[in-house]
């Protein structure tokens, strides 16, 4: 039978239970997510479970990474199908603060992240977000005070950041970047893919079309702004408003004009109805 999975909701039994693992010598891994939980959350969990004896998940949708007209009153919340996933998966405890744990009343700090935080892409047409993920991990990390932390690459720019922050604040962690998981048809997971309707979700699958596509012509030699170009018209086509595509420079996420001053990843995030989908690859 699985073991229980500890539930831990104040900051002081989280400390104890951290304690207690590494009095004990156990490697502790910390996978950071915002609940409703899919197989992208565990292909992170499984990378936890290779290296650390013992995983921490925490479980909170941070109200500080969301605008006032964002979706934190909509964000999907399925805590039952998380907590029993989580005890399947063999988990080690949950870290679940609320919102008045981790901001209580008179909280007034903020980490306002550069670099990589700061190169416009998502941080262009969400200018609140880095600086809430920011914030956020910083805590979660002093909280947890992991060995390891397990980040996706689904969400580029944000593995970045994180792997910015930690480095500027010489936080002791090693981050793990963790490869997108995929449906069938290769659209990213995603717990936002819950608000896609019918019909947007048989549409869904051609930003990743289009991105494979695109580093398959680079690849060959083609030039960057022609190919960039022809996908954006592709993705328009296809129904979606295009935030933006673009080639930048897999580590710093500078711009770059040409295959030589690479490695690229290709960017793009689009909003398909009300739903806004990101997603990258690399050349
Ligand atoms: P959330 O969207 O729940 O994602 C938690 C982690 O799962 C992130 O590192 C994300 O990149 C990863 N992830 C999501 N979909 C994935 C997929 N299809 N394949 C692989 N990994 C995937 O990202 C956040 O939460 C928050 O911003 C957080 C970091 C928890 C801070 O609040």
């Amino acid at each position: 039978m699985a073991k229980p999975v500890s539930v831990l909701r104040m900051i002081g039994s989280l400390r104890r239970t951290v304690e207690c693992w590494r009095a004990a010598d156990a490697r502790i891994a910390l996978v950071p997510t915002m609940g409703a939980l899919h197989a992208g959350h565990v292909a992170l969990i499984s990378s936890a479970r290779r290296r650390a004896k013992r995983i921490v998940v925490s479980i909170f949708v941070n109200p500080a990474q969301f605008a006032a007209d964002e979706d934190l009153a909509t964000y999907p919340r399925t805590w039952d199908a998380d907590l029993e996933l989580l005890r399947k998966l063999g988990a080690d405890a949950v870290w679940t603060p609320s919102v008045e744990r981790m901001y209580p009343a008179g909280f007034a700090t903020r980490v306002l992240p550069g670099g990589a935080a700061t190169v416009g892409l998502e941080d262009r047409f969400r200018p609140h977000f880095f600086t809430g993920v920011a914030t956020v991990v910083a805590k979660l990390l002093i909280q947890c005070a992991p060995d390891f932390a397990m980040f996706g690459e689904k969400d580029y720019q944000q593995l970045r950041v994180v792997e910015q922050i930690t480095r500027d604040l010489d936080v002791p962690t090693r981050i793990i970047a963790v490869p997108t998981v995929r449906e069938k048809d290769g659209l990213a997971l995603s717990s936002r893919n819950l608000y896609l309707s019918t019909s947007e979700r048989e549409r869904a699958p051609l930003l990743h079309r289009v991105l494979k596509e695109c580093a398959r012509k680079i690849a060959k030699g083609a030039q960057l702004e022609s190919v960039l170009g022809e996908a954006a018209a592709a993705i328009q086509n296809g129904g979606f408003a295009l935030d933006y595509l673009e080639a930048r420079h897999a580590k710093t996420l500078q711009p770059i004009t040409s295959h030589a001053q690479g490695p690229i990843r290709l960017l793009v995030a689009a909003r398909l109805g009300k739903t806004r989908l990101i997603d990258n690859v690399g050349v």
